[in-house]
Order: structure tokens, then sequence, then C-alpha cells
């Protein structure tokens, strides 16, 4: 297969740009002609940010799957789909070729039928990094159910809630996950978040770790077993479901400002175009090339760059199981050699974890098959960009920075690698099909370079988020109502002389800790679940390797004893509501929070004091009790 759209030179990036801000409908058809449709579609875009409605290739009908697998069996059979590598080294790698994956999909689509589940339910997927979590993935696909991946990090509470909101009345586990020397107890979580569910009918147990783990007799079946039932039937096919171009595909949750996680929701036809249009482009994929996606299928990056943007372009996609720094800290190396790798796709935090283990673990790696590099989830520093750049690209490779949210499907503002110019820390330029603006708080729109605003996005594009899932409104009022007409990132933005992009990080109540996001809100209603808290106020401080940290000011009542044991049992408490990724690195007892008169926290100068930076804190004269901040500045010490 080769991309009739993909742009190889700036020339041709630039033409392309120009002609989907002239003419959209005509530029996204032509791309679209390139798919593998039931049926074609009425109308290419319908689309207004006030409700929001947004449709795309509407009438429109087909299946992702065909597009990811059997579309390729003519000329792909045997070449490899997804090759994985496990966490332990000493494990044998495996292949699965199209033939085998599409094989193996429809065999689990089977299933998913045989345990009753049906077109639109909703099923929740809760895995380990491995295959059998990309083809649970695609056989919901298969047949028209929409999945909900849940990062294996989260806690039950956390997963309690999602199933909920979801509606969910499947999963699809694992007995456990091997990530580095930890042996996470899926299974043992999913009990847990179960304890007084009445919605889930099923759960599909996958064999891993093989770790002790209760079946309910009822509820719970072995993968394996309903493979074999599968297999006595003669391994029937599975034709594709066919999907209106508009039917959900998945359902993702992901944080906001707010303390509840939202279910960001994809659609079939524009996720798949936008996912394929954009890994094509900004990696610059050539057929035969190795893609390793370092992500967790968990998060939007590896359900764009790990399943469906490679495998929608017939690509070899690389699944690590395991953890950048163990057993050691050349383990990323070590893949990159052993599968001859092309492209690397991960996040500043991985850089910069690996680079405080110096260039030891890298001697004696043969990086050079190596192509191209990316970065993803967070600013990435000059320092770590220079890093990844000489010692990892060595100097031969370009360096995408790919700016995009769960919310955007995949890649917004970025270069295109070795086709359009690179500079270190900034994204650069939209990809075709974006139309990015920066707006003061009032909504103006500052045009011009060499200006700094809030970041948007004026006009839709094939893979953006189209609601929030059972909640409109939300969706309505998050993105599309703090500027009028216009779809809003929560992010801060740089435009310089040139007309290129810097993402500055974002200006609400997220944070962005090792390229995950959490809201602050969420974890301080975490912290005052804590039977001694009284309040706490959270905010994010610059990590060195997280890029951002976690900070929490906590009201406590303290006739409980132990200051340190009672932070113990606060972290504990968090990891357990949300899940290890929302510790707090910090905690600090304080006596009262700095608020308004009006009770708002006053979280710039919570904020300065994260820092250490107290030089400056502004103005605190509109505080009920201006005294407190030197108290708080006092214990910070
Ligand atoms: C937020 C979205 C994109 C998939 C992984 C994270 C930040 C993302 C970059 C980048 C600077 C970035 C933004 C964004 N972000 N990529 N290249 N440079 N910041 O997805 O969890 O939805 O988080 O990550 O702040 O809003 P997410």
């Amino acid at each position: 297969m080769n991309y009739p759209y993909q742009l190889r030179t700036f020339e041709a990036y630039q033409d392309a740009y120009n002609k989907s801000i002239n003419d959209p409908e005509a530029f996204w058809a032509e791309v679209a002609e390139q798919f593998t449709w039931k049926k074609k579609w009425d109308k290419v875009l319908d689309w207004n940010f006030k409700e929001p409605k947004i449709e795309w290739f509407k009438g429109g009908q087909l299946n992702i799957t065909e597009n990811c697998l059997d579309r390729h069996l003519a000329t792909k059979a045997n070449e490899p789909a997804i090759i994985w590598e496990s966490n332990d080294p000493n494990e044998h790698h495996r292949v699965l070729t199209y033939k085998e994956l599409h094989f193996k999909v429809q065999q689990f689509a089977n299933v998913l039928l045989n345990n009753g589940v049906q077109k639109g339910d909703r099923v929740c997927i809760y895995m380990g990094m491995i295959p059998e979590l990309a083809i649970a993935t695609l056989a919901c696909a298969r047949i028209g159910a929409i999945h909900s991946v849940i990062f294996g990090g989260f806690s039950a509470q956390a997963i309690a809630d999602r199933l909920d909101d979801a509606g969910a009345e499947f999963i699809v586990t694992c007995d456990g996950a091997f990530r580095g020397a930890k042996d996470i107890p899926l299974k043992s979580v999913i009990d847990d978040a179960l304890v007084g569910n009445k919605t889930i009918k099923r759960v599909i147990v996958c064999t891993r770790t093989r770790t002790p783990v209760s079946m309910l007799k009822g509820r719970d079946v072995w993968w394996e077993d309903e493979i074999k039932k599968v297999e006595t039937m003669g391994n029937p096919k599975v034709e594709s479901a066919t999907m209106d171009a508009e039917d959900i595909l998945f359902i993702l949750y992901t944080s906001g400002s707010t303390g509840k996680p939202k279910g960001v929701v994809h659609t079939t036809a524009g996720y798949m175009v936008w996912t394929n249009y954009t890994f094509v482009n900004a990696f610059q994929y050539q057929p035969g090339q190795v893609h390793f996606c370092t992500a967790d299928i968990g998060w939007i990056t590896g359900h764009s760059y790990i399943i469906y943007g490679p495998l929608s372009a017939g690509a070899t996609t690389l699944m690590f199981e395991g953890v950048p720094t163990w057993p050691d800290a050349g383990r990323f190396w070590e893949v990159v050699e052993k599968f001859k790798v092309d492209i690397l796709y991960t996040a500043p935090t991985a850089i910069r974890s690996l680079m405080g283990f110096g260039l030891d673990p890298i001697k004696g790696k043969d990086l050079s098959s190596l192509k191209v590099l990316g970065s993803v989830g967070e600013p990435i520093n000059e320092e770590a960009w220079h890093w990844y750049n000489e010692h990892i690209g060595q100097n031969r490779c370009p360096i995408v920075d790919t700016w995009w949210q769960t919310e955007t499907g995949g890649v917004m503002i970025s270069n295109l690698a070795g086709v359009t110019p690179s500079k270190p820390s900034y994204a650069t330029l939209p990809l075709p099909g974006i139309q990015p603006c920066l707006v003061d708080e009032n909504g103006t729109e500052i045009e011009g370079n060499g200006v700094n605003g809030n970041l948007c996005i004026k006009f839709p594009w094939p893979g953006m988020i189209r609601t929030t899932y059972k909640d409109h409104e939300r969706c309505r009022q998050t993105y599309f109502s703090t500027y009028e007409n216009l779809y809003f990132t929560g992010d801060g933005c740089l435009r310089d002389e040139d007309g290129m992009y810097r993402i500055t990080g974002r200006v609400d109540d997220v944070l962005n800790v090792s390229g995950h996001r959490i809201g602050t809100a969420e974890v301080e209603n975490a912290i005052n679940m804590h039977a001694g808290v009284i309040e706490s106020a959270v905010v994010g401080f610059p990590h060195d390797i997280k890029g951002q940290g976690i900070f929490a000011y906590v009201i406590y009542d303290g006739t409980h004893g132990d200051a340190n044991l009672s932070k113990q049992d606060i972290i504990q408490t968090v990891s357990r509501i949300i899940g290890p990724i929302a510790k707090p690195d910090q905690i600090l007892f304080v006596p009262g929070l700095p608020k308004t008169r009006s009770g708002k926290i006053m979280r710039r100068i919570l904020r300065k004091i994260a820092e250490g930076d107290t030089s400056n804190l502004g103005d605190t004269s509109t505080l009920l009790d201006p005294s407190l901040v030197q108290q708080i500045v006092e214990l910070a010490k």
C-alpha cells in the first residue's frame, strides 16, 4: 500500500494545508476515498460549535477493522502486524501477522458474541500490554461494541466510577500484569471494583501472570476456555458489523478541572481517517518499517498510534509490555536493536528519566535502524530534546514534537518528520485541516506573530471529540463555551516570529504528571476522603523527571498522631481512590488555605510556594486572612 496523501516535501505540505483550509470538504473527501467503505458518505461535514454538532462523512457506512485488517490481506497477509516484546527480556517475543491478527480478532469477536455482547454495548478492557489487549479492542470494533480501555494503573474505585458512567455490562481483564519488577493483580482489582455492582454480566479473564484469582460462578469465565468453545464451533468467520460513520467507536476517560473524569467519545470514520492521516504524515511511515510507540494502550496515544493509526496503514506496530528502566535503563535500546525499530515515539518523562542514567546503558546498542523520533504528552525541555537528538537519534533522525490531546484523537500541531522544519521545544506547525488561533482572556483573537495566548481551534477536524458520554452539556461547557465558536484546548501557547507554535502548558486546573493528565480537583476529592482531612488544595510544581509533581496542602485534624504516618495514610487513600499515578509527591499540613472573601482558593499563591519561589507572592490584600500566607511560607521551608 502506498499513501497518496503522504506529504513528502514542504511545498506539498503547504499546498495540502492551503487546500484543507480553502476547501475542507473536498480535501477530506479525497483522503477518505482511500479507505474501504461499505457505503459512501452523503455529506463530508456538517457542524456547528454551538451545540456542538460535529458530523463527518455522514451517511457513510464502514467498519474500522475491515480497514485495519481485511483490506491488507491481499498484499500483507504474512507481514507482521503486531510484534510483541515481553516485560521479561528472557521470554520469547511474539509476532502476529496480518492474517493471524485477522483470525484472532474474529475468534475473540466470537467469544464476545457467545457471551452476549451486542452492537452498542460498552465493554470495559482492563489488561496489561499483551497482544490480547489489542485483540480484545479490535474484536469490540469488529462487532460494533463500544470499548472503554482503562489504564492498568487505575484503582478499583476509579474503575467502579468509569464502569458506572459508561453503563458497562462486560469486562475483559487479565489475572495480572507484569510491569518491570511489579506484578499487578488486575483481576483482584476488578473484583474490588465490582463489589456492589449490578450491571456487569460477564468478566472474561485472560491468563498472563498465573497469579491466583477468584472466579465467580456465573459471572467470570477464562479467555482460554472461551476460545476453546469457539474452536469447537469451527472458528466461524465474523463479518465486520456495519457501522455508521458517526457511530461510537470508543469511550476513553480523561481528567478535567472538575473532580469527575469525563468519557471522551470518538466515532468511527473521522477517527479512522484522522489517526491514519496523522500517522502517515507526522512520522512519514514507509511500508515495511517498524513503529514503536512506548505508550500504554490505556491512554489515547496507545489507541491512536499503537492500534488504529498503524494498523489502518498496514504498518508493523511494536507493543512493549515493560518499562524503560527494568531490568536496567538499557531496555528501550535493547528493544530498538532487537527489532530494528525505525520509528520511536515516547514521552519526555521517559527521556528525562533515562538521561539520569547517563550514557552507559546506550553503549554497544545498535541504534542505526532508527529514522524518526517522536515526543508526546508534555512540553519537551531543550535539554531533553538535545539529548534525544544526539544520543538516540545520533544527529540523523528528525524529532517530531507532536502536540495533541485525548479529545483531538490524533496529532494536531507537529513537524512532519524530515519534511517540515523542527525547532527544539516547539510543536511547530499545524497539520492540514487544523486552524489554530490564540485568544486573550476576553476571547479576542490575537493576530500576528510573536504573541502568547490561549490555544483554540477554529474549525472541525475529522478526529475531534464528539461528546462526553451521556453528558453532552458537559462537552459544550468544557470545550465550546469558554470562547464563542472555538474549541478551547486548555493549553497556553506561544506563536513565535516565524509563526511556529510552542505549547507552554495547561492554563486550567489540570496537571500533567509524567505525561498523564490528572485534575487537581480529583486529587483533592481523594485526599478529602481520608477521615483526618478537613480540607485540601492541590497544585502542580516543576519536577525534574515527571515534568510536574503533585503538591498537596492539607488541613488535618492532628488528633490522630504521627504526622509522617498520617501523610503515608493520605497517600494510600489517593492510591486507593484514583491509583498510584495520582499520589502526591509532597504534602504540607497547614492551618488554613488562602482564600478570597468569596471563598475561592488563591491557587496562584499556593503554586508559587510549591515552586519554592516566595520572593513575590503578588497582591494578598484581597485575602480573608493575609497573615496565613506567611505561616504557610514558614511551614514550607
Ligand atoms: C495535554 C493532553 C497527546 C496524547 C497524550 C496526552 C499536553 C501533549 C504535548 C506536546 C506540549 C503537550 C498538553 C495537552 N501535551 N502533547 N507535544 N507539547 N504539551 O494526552 O492526556 O489528553 O493530555 O498534554 O497540555 O493539553 P492527554
